[in-house]
C-alpha cells in the first residue's frame, strides 16, 4: 500500500487538465452490454474502478480491451453468455451492481453479488430492487447473491418513483428499461451530468429516452441497439477538486482545462462567495487565489445542490478560510471520517451529528494521516499542500481508484508529492 510524502506549504501555478468522469464512464460500460454490436467508449480515466469494472464484465464472456494511453474503451457484448457478477469481483466496488440491471436488460436474467459495505453510508440498494420489480422482474436473494428473472425473457415498462432520489437506482432502472417491452417513467429520478451522459450515449446506440437531466425520465423500450460509440464527460468532482485546491494557498493562480464550467451545479456561485477569482470559459476554469478565503457553510444535496463528493475538500478549505462555518452531508450523514485526521494535522474542526464545525484560519503542521474514502484522502492530500513540512498520507490505493495520475498532474503546478511504495 503505497503513501505519498507531501512536502509543505506550496502554491498551484500553471494549467491542469481534467480527465474523464469516473462516474459517468461506470455506466456508459454497464450499456455497452445492452447490444450485440462491438462498442467504444473515449476519454475512459485510467482508474482502478474502471480496471474492477473491466474485470467484472470480462465473467460474462465479453471482450473488453482498455487502451490506458489512448484512454478508449473497446467492449464487445456479442458472446456475452454467462448474466452473473461474482461476489470476488462486485465486493472491491460498489458500482459493480450496475450489472444487475444491465444484465437483466439484455438477458432477461442476472445472478449478481449484493455490495459489499462501504466505509460511511448507509448505501441500501433496496430501491434498485423495487424498482426493477416495477418493471416485472421477480427477485429473491441467495446466499449474499441477487438472483433476478424477467417472466418470459423481457422486462416491461413500468413507473417507478424514487424517495430519496438516487444515482445508482436510476443508472440500473435505465439499463433496465432500455430493452424492456412498454414504457417506463422514472419520478424524481437523478439529475446528475453522469446520468444525462449515460442517457446521451444510449440515445445514441438507438435508445428512446427523454427528460434525463429533469426529475421525470421516461424509457421507450426498443428491440434492438446499435454499438455505442461515445466520448465520455469530463469529470466534474475532480474539477472541483482542483478549483479548492487553488483557492487554499494565497500565491496560487491554476487554470483548469479539459472540463465543463456547466456541470457544477450550485458549487461554482457557492465557492465564488469565497473570494477567489475565477474567469470561466468555454472548457476551461482559471481560479486565482484570494488573499484571505472567506468562510462560506455548505449543506449537501443531490444534483444541482452541492455534491457529497466534494463536501470533504470544502471543510478541508474552510479550515484556511478567516473565521467560522459549517458542512452538513444530508446525503451520507457519516461521510467525515476526514476530520479527525484534519485535527491531526492542526485544524479547529468539530463533528456534531452530520455537521463539521470549522472554525479558521489554522497554520497547519505535517503528520501522518489516512482515510479509507476516496473523498476524504484527496483532502487530506491538499491539507498536506499547505501545511508546514512533510505530510504522510498513507493508503494512497484509494486515491487510485477515482484520481488519474493525481501527483504527477499537481507536481507539474508546483506541488511536492512523492510516491513512496509500501512492502
Ligand atoms: C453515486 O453513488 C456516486 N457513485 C457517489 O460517488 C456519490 O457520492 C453518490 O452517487 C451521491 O452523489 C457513482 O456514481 C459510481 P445514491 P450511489 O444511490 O449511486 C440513498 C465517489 O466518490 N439510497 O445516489 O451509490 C443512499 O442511502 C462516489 O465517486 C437509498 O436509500 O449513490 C444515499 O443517502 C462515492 N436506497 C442516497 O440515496 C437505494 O437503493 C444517495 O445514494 C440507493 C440509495
Amino acid at each position: 500500500m503505497d503513501k505519498f510524502v507531501i512536502e509543505g506549504p506550496t502554491p498551484l501555478r500553471g494549467h491542469i487538465a481534467v480527465s474523464g468522469s469516473k462516474n459517468a464512464a461506470l455506466p456508459l460500460m454497464a450499456a455497452a452490454l445492452l447490444t450485440e454490436k462491438p462498442s467504444v467508449i473515449r476519454n475512459v480515466p485510467r482508474l482502478n474502478d474502471i480496471h474492477t469494472l473491466n474485470n467484472v464484465i470480462r465473467v460474462t464472456g465479453t471482450r473488453v480491451e482498455f487502451d490506458a494511453g489512448a484512454h478508449e474503451l473497446r467492449i464487445d457484448a456479442s458472446d456475452l453468455h454467462t448474466p452473473e457478477a461474482p461476489y470476488e469481483q462486485v465486493r472491491k466496488m460498489r458500482a459493480s451492481f450496475y450489472m444487475l440491471g444491465a444484465l437483466l436488460g439484455r438477458c432477461g436474467e442476472a445472478k449478481v453479488s449484493l455490495p459489499g459495505g462501504c466505509a460511511w453510508g448507509p448505501r441500501p440498494v433496496n430501491l434498485h430492487m423495487e424498482g426493477l420489480k416495477a418493471l416485472g422482474a421477480d427477485i429473491h436473494m441467495e446466499n449474499g447473491y441477487v438472483i433476478a428473472k424477467a417472466p418470459g425473457g423481457r422486462l416491461k415498462g413500468g413507473t417507478f418513483r424514487m424517495d430519496p432520489s438516487s444515482v445508482g437506482a436510476t443508472v440500473n432502472l435505465v439499463l433496465g428499461a432500455v430493452r424492456a417491452s412498454g414504457t417506463t417513467v422514472i419520478e424524481n429520478a437523478a439529475m446528475e451530468p453522469d446520468v444525462v451522459a449515460f442517457c446521451d450515449a444510449l440515445t445514441g446506440m438507438g435508445a428512446v429516452i427523454s427528460g434525463h437531466g429533469t426529475p421525470v425520465i421516461t424509457i421507450r423500450g426498443t428491440d434492438h441497439l446499435q454499438g455505442m460509440d461515445f466520448r465520455n464527460a469530463p469529470d466534474r468532482i475532480e474539477t472541483g477538486t482542483f478549483m479548492i485546491a487553488a483557492a487554499m494557498h494565497p500565491d496560487s493562480d491554476l487554470t483548469i482545462t479539459d472540463t465543463d464550467p456547466g456541470d457544477l451545479g450550485a458549487f461554482t456561485e457557492l465557492f465564488r462567495q469565497t473570494g477567489v477569482d475565477m474567469e470561466i470559459g468555454t472548457d476551461t476554469i482559471r481560479v486565482k487565489a484570494p488573499k484571505h478565503i472567506r468562510p462560506v457553510s455548505v449543506i449537501t444535496e443531490i444534483y444541482p445542490g452541492f455534491p457529497t463528493d466534494l463536501q470533504a475538500q470544502w471543510a478541508t478549505m474552510m479550515t484556511q478560510a478567516y473565521g467560522a462555518s459549517e458542512v452538513t452531508d444530508n446525503i451520507y450523514i457519516d461521510r467525515f471520517s476526514y476530520v479527525p485526521e484534519l485535527v491531526r494535522l492542526g485544524a479547529d474542526v468539530e463533528l456534531r451529528g452530520n455537521t463539521a464545525y470549522i472554525k479558521g484560519p489554522n497554520k497547519l503542521q505535517a503528520a501522518s494521516v489516512m482515510s479509507t474514502d476516496l473523498r476524504a484522502s484527496v483532502s487530506l492530500v491538499m491539507a498536506g499542500m499547505v501545511a508546514e513540512g512533510a505530510t504522510e498520507a498513507l493508503r494512497v490505493y484509494h486515491l487510485d481508484r477515482g484520481y488519474e495520475t493525481l501527483e504527477a498532474k499537481l507536481n507539474a503546478v508546483g506541488a511536492r508529492i512523492r510516491r513512496v511504495p509500501q512492502e
